[in-house]
Parts: C-alpha cells; sequence; structure tokens
C-alpha cells in the first residue's frame, strides 16, 4: 500500500489513503469530508463556487492563493494546506470581516455563489493584509466569481466594507512551520483504485518518471487536464504530478533572454514577463482567464496544451522564443513556432517534458503589441488573439513577425504578410497590402466563438490598430494600451 497523501486543514494533519487519484478537491470535501459549505456550480473551471484557497510553500515561503478546487485533484494536496469557507469564522463565533461585509453590504441572495466569493475575498484580504484594495485589485480578484442574483455592486461594496472592520491577523509564521514539518525529502507515489499518482520533487526524479511511464499524463495547474476528467470522463491510469519540481519554477535573465521555468503559475510568469513590457502584456495578463485559474495553471502548460486559441503562444512567437525541452540530463532548444507540427501535434520526443521558455527581453527599435478578442472582458477564451513585434528603423520595417491565435489549426506565423512588410516603409499603403496578405496566411473555422469572416476582419482589424499604435507620428502614448485596461476592468 502506498503512503497517504498529507495536508495540513481545519487545525491538523488530514490523511488520504484510498481517494481515486483523481478524485477532485471538491469531491473530497463534500463526499468524504461532508463539508458541503464549498459548492459545484460548472465543475469546469468557471463559476468560482467552488473557490478555496491553498497554502504552500514556494521557495521556502508561504504563498496562500484561491484557486478552483473543481478541477484540482486530492493528491495535489500533498505538503500543502486547504482552507475552505468553513475556515473563516473566528473561534468565539464571531464572523470573518469578509463575512461580516458581505452581512453588511447586502452580497448574498441565493447564497449560492457566496461562500466562492468569500473564499475570493479572502484570498485578497489575506494578500492586501487586510488594507483597503483598489478597484483594479477587487475585480481581479472577482473575476472567476460569477453571481446570477446580485448584480455584482453589493459584493464589490463587502470588498470595500471589509478593510474598515476591525482586523483579523492570520498566522502565517505558524502555518509555514507546519508546512515545512510536511515536506517530504524525496518524491512520492500514492496508488488507489489501480491509479498511480506520481510526484517528483526534482528534475531528475521526474526524467526517470518520464523513462519509465512513457504514457502516463504529465499533470502541472490541471486547468486543462482535469476538465478531461470532470467533463470528458477520462480515464487517466498514470500521472506525473509536476507542481513539487522547484526546478520548474525559476526566473533568470541571461544573454538578453528572460527563461521562465514551465511549472511556474501564470500569474506569476506573467507577472515576471509583464516587469519588461507593461504596457504591452498587461491587459492580457489582466484578461487571461481569472485569477484562480492563473494562480493553478502554468505557462508550461498552456504551451505544451498548444491549443489553437491560446493566449500566450501568439505574443511568444511574435517576440521570438524559445521553448526548452528537457529529457534525462539533456536539453533540445526550438523556436515556439516550430514546436507546433499540427491540430494537437507538437514536436515532443519520448521521454521529453517542457522545462522552460525563454523569452527576448525588450530591443531597441522593436514595436510590440498583443490584443485579445473575446467576447467578455474577464474569464473567456480568444476569439482570436493577435500578435504583433516589428523591428523598425526609422519609417523602415527592418523585421516583423506577425503571430495569431483562433486563425488556424495552431499558433502560426503569418509568413506571406510578414515577407511583404520587410523593408517597406510603415504607412498606411504597406498596411492595406499586409491586411490583404493575411488572407493568404489564414483561412479560419466559423465555430461557437466567431465566424470565419468575423475573424479575418478582426485580424485586419487588429494589424490597422497595431498601425494607429506604432506609426511614427502616433499621437497615443504607449500606455494609452493599457489605459484601457484600466477603464475595462472598472466599468
Ligand atoms: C475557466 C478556464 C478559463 C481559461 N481561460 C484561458 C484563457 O483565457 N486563455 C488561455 O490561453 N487558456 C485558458 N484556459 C486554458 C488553461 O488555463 C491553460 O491552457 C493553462 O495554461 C494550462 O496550464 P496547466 O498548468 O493548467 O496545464 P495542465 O492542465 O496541467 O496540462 C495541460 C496539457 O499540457 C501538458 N503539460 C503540462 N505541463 C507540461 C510540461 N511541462 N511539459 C509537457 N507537457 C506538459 C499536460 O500533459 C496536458 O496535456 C482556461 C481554462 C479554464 C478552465
Ligand atoms: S464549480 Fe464552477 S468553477 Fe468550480
Ligand atoms: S447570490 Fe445567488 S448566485 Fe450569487
Amino acid at each position: 500500500m502506498s503512503e497517504p497523501i498529507r495536508f495540513f486543514y481545519r487545525g491538523a494533519v488530514h490523511e488520504v489513503r484510498d481517494a481515486a487519484p483523481t478524485q477532485t478537491i471538491l469531491q473530497h470535501l463534500r463526499e468524504d469530508l461532508h463539508c458541503t459549505g464549498t459548492k459545484e456550480g460548472c465543475a469546469e473551471g468557471d463559476c468560482g463556487a467552488c473557490t478555496v484557497v491553498i497554502g504552500s510553500l514556494e521557495d521556502g515561503e508561504l504563498a496562500l492563493k484561491a484557486v478552483n478546487s473543481c478541477i484540482q485533484f486530492t493528491p495535489t494536496l500533498d505538503g500543502k494546506a486547504l482552507f475552505t469557507v468553513e475556515d473563516l469564522q473566528q473561534p468565539d463565533g464571531a464572523l470573518h470581516p469578509v463575512q461580516q461585509a458581505l452581512v453588511e453590504c447586502h452580497g448574498s441572495q441565493c447564497g449560492f455563489c457566496t461562500p466562492g466569493f468569500a473564499m475570493s475575498l479572502w484570498g485578497m484580504y489575506l494578500k492586501q493584509e487586510g488594507k483597503p484594495a483598489s478597484r483594479c485589485q477587487i475585480d481581479d480578484a472577482l473575476s472567476g466569481n460569477l453571481c446570477r442574483c446580485t448584480g455584482y455592486r453589493p459584493i464589490i461594496d463587502a470588498a470595500r466594507r471589509m478593510a474598515e472592520l476591525p482586523p483579523v491577523a492570520f498566522d502565517r509564521a505558524a502555518l509555514a512551520e507546519r508546512l515545512r514539518g510536511l515536506q517530504r525529502s524525496h518524491g512520492f507515489s500514492y496508488t488507489a483504485h489501480g491509479q498511480r499518482f506520481h510526484v517528483p520533487r526534482t528534475l531528475e526524479e521526474l526524467a526517470s518518471l518520464r523513462a519509465a511511464y512513457p504514457a502516463a499524463v504529465l499533470l502541472a495547474g490541471s486547468t486543462d487536464v482535469g476538465l478531461w476528467v470532470t467533463k470528458q470522463m477520462r480515464e487517466l491510469n498514470d500521472v506525473i504530478y509536476l507542481g513539487q519540481v522547484e526546478a520548474l519554477k525559476t526566473v533568470a535573465e541571461q544573454d538578453g533572454m528572460l527563461e521562465i521555468g514551465a511549472g511556474l503559475s501564470l500569474e506569476d510568469a506573467y507577472a515576471a514577463v509583464c516587469r519588461h513590457y507593461p504596457d504591452e502584456l498587461g491587459e492580457l495578463w489582466q484578461r487571461f482567464a481569472s485569477l484562480p485559474i492563473r494562480n493553478a495553471g502554468t505557462l508550461g502548460g498552456n504551451v505544451a496544451n498548444g491549443s489553437p486559441i491560446g493566449d500566450s503562444m501568439p505574443w511568444l512567437i511574435a517576440l521570438g522564443a524559445q521553448v526548452v525541452l528537457g529529457s534525462g540530463g539533456s536539453r533540445r532548444v526550438l523556436a515556439l513556432e516550430d514546436f507546433y507540427l499540427g491540430y494537437q501535434q507538437k514536436d515532443l520526443r519520448p521521454g521529453e517534458f517542457v522545462q522552460a521558455l525563454r523569452v527576448p527581453l525588450p530591443r531597441p527599435g522593436v514595436r510590440f503589441r498583443t490584443y485579445k478578442l473575446a467576447k467578455r472582458f474577464d474569464q473567456d477564451i480568444s476569439a482570436v488573439c493577435a500578435a504583433f513585434a516589428f523591428t523598425l528603423i526609422g519609417d523602415t520595417i527592418a523585421s516583423a513577425r506577425i503571430a495569431f491565435g483562433g486563425m488556424a489549426a495552431t499558433p502560426k506565423r503569418a509568413a506571406t504578410a510578414e515577407a511583404l512588410l520587410a523593408g517597406k516603409p510603415w504607412n498606411e499603403t504597406t498596411l492595406r497590402a499586409a491586411m490583404a496578405a493575411l488572407a493568404q496566411d489564414y483561412a479560419p473555422l466559423s465555430d461557437m466563438r466567431a465566424s470565419s469572416g468575423y475573424r479575418m476582419q478582426a485580424a485586419q482589424n487588429l494589424l490597422r490598430r497595431f498601425w494607429f499604435e506604432t506609426r511614427l507620428d502616433n499621437p497615443l502614448p504607449a500606455s494609452s494600451v493599457n489605459a484601457f485596461a484600466a477603464a475595462g476592468s472598472a466599468a
């Protein structure tokens, strides 16, 4: 029999011995622990009714993050702490300021969404250490929670009100100490119900598991894989979980590149890149899914999944990023666009895994923008995602890199338009010719998100927008791009 999963829960170390490895945390809470405050709305990470806060040690420091328990598997909790809405009430029975503010501001009507909102607000309360949050921070914290009753205004009022109430302290040092005591010195494997869940801690352990179990599913943030189980009802036999491999979570600058570990969360990865490209990538960061999805999902998972409508690949490809593929001590480095061979086909050899992304740092003369078109501002998948990186010398385009999502079976460069642009002046005549050339580069599909015609016209118009923002007589400052993000989130 394998060792049990161990995590900190309701003041004690909780052990799980017989849960299926792909049982979700939400199922464990509701069905095994009969702890039913946490609700299921969609079981796919969209509605936030299942939001919990997970505490873990990252580089030795305590991190507390809101995530969707409906798509996280129970063994991923090993060595961590789980907090649910039941943890908010104070030992003397008093409500936590988060709960008190929701009561005072009438932030709950039917109440189904309320535990999830309370946990997202608690995540923000902890991050802000009880201090007031800006409207933008509130919107971001609540971007993964849906409410069909309140119209949101009372919940936003509560998010402000909670900072005015007598504060409740959280003993981070004590939790960090408890978690240190739960860490394993080596990887472990949990087996139950005929399934195995492997948790390596080093690249070496990962590489040998990859070699030993070539058919195993690699699991990172579970924001795609979780849905294979909860929505497609797939059975996963062997799973190799990447979330405890610290070497996949590093960020380093070298030779004009930012190297980001594949296992770094989307939230931390975008924070690292946005330090260098704040105006160019700030809006996309805010609009990528929701905070709980970004807290769990990883940049490596986004790239490895390689969805044609994923948001990171267009800007990574436009900037000339490389993907680093690891396996048993060796590294293979590819231009990211060469990684995608066809719909759901990647140049990933047996035994390999995505180890890191190498992102070029800003270079003189390079004008770069990325744009996401979706039906909603937050928590929506793109219909079209565009990225443009042009190197301008004076008013001449020395080179142009254009990549789109939503326009082909893979994230794809616009080879014809790029060739046409090289060496031309960046003026309206060139722009019009390049817009026309996009029709030779792409033949997009019609689906529930957009028609083929809409996608093509939108893609061409996004190139025009890029021209408006980067032409030499541009009247708009670069920061106007992100001002839109602030305005959009405050609307
Ligand atoms: C509600 C919701 C909203 C979303 N919104 C967006 C959005 O706005 N934009 C967007 O682009 N995506 C979105 N997604 C998709 C998803 O969040 C991303 O694709 C995410 O980056 C996947 O990362 P992950 O770590 O969760 O991957 P996982 O789900 O763990 O894995 C995804 C795939 O990648 C493989 N994999 C993971 N890591 C590695 C690795 N290091 N090496 C090799 N293979 C690996 C897995 O085996 C699997 O095939 C959304 C998903 C949900 C549920
Ligand atoms: S149940 Fe809807 S996000 Fe989890
Ligand atoms: S109070 Fe009813 S869904 Fe939010």
